[in-house]
């Protein structure tokens, strides 16, 4: 069973990033079902992976449309773009270096990056960026 559901209270009301946002839910209740059968150490690199990537590419287009329209927030939010793409490296590093293998810590980190970035960083810009047209 999915640990988390999309809610429209996350939308952005953007279809691009909301589509990209659900990736992120995907990804965690992924990891959420393989720990429940007991896979979660071998879910765990696998997930990263595709998260480091997903977070490379996401970013870059809220990014983007942060530069085209002028968004007064860019710095600060490219900010925490740039910090979880080095949380996310250095995840990676400690699971390679078998520092870490708890998947709950990584799942638990993902939760609170989903709540916090997605529902107050990102819910930021949606006015702006709706105002400029955007959806
Ligand atoms: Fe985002
Ligand atoms: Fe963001």
């Amino acid at each position: 069973m999915a640990l988390l559901t999309w809610q429209d209270k996350y939308s952005v009301g953007i279809k691009q990033i909301d589509d990209q946002h659900k990736q992120l839910f995907t990804m965690i209740n992924d990891l959420n079902d393989a720990m429940l059968v007991g896979k979660g150490k071998d879910a765990l690199m696998p997930i990263l992976n595709k998260l480091a990537s997903y977070c490379i590419s996401h970013f870059a287009v809220e990014e983007k449309l942060f530069d085209t329209h002028g968004y007064p927030e860019t710095a600060d939010h490219k900010e925490k773009h740039y910090k979880m793409n080095a949380k996310v490296k250095s995840l990676i590093g400690d699971v390679q270096s078998g520092k870490s293998t708890v998947s709950i810590e990584v799942m638990n980190f993902l939760k609170n990056w989903l709540d916090k970035h997605i529902m107050e960083t990102d819910q930021k810009y949606a006015p702006y960026l709706q105002s400029k047209g955007v959806k």
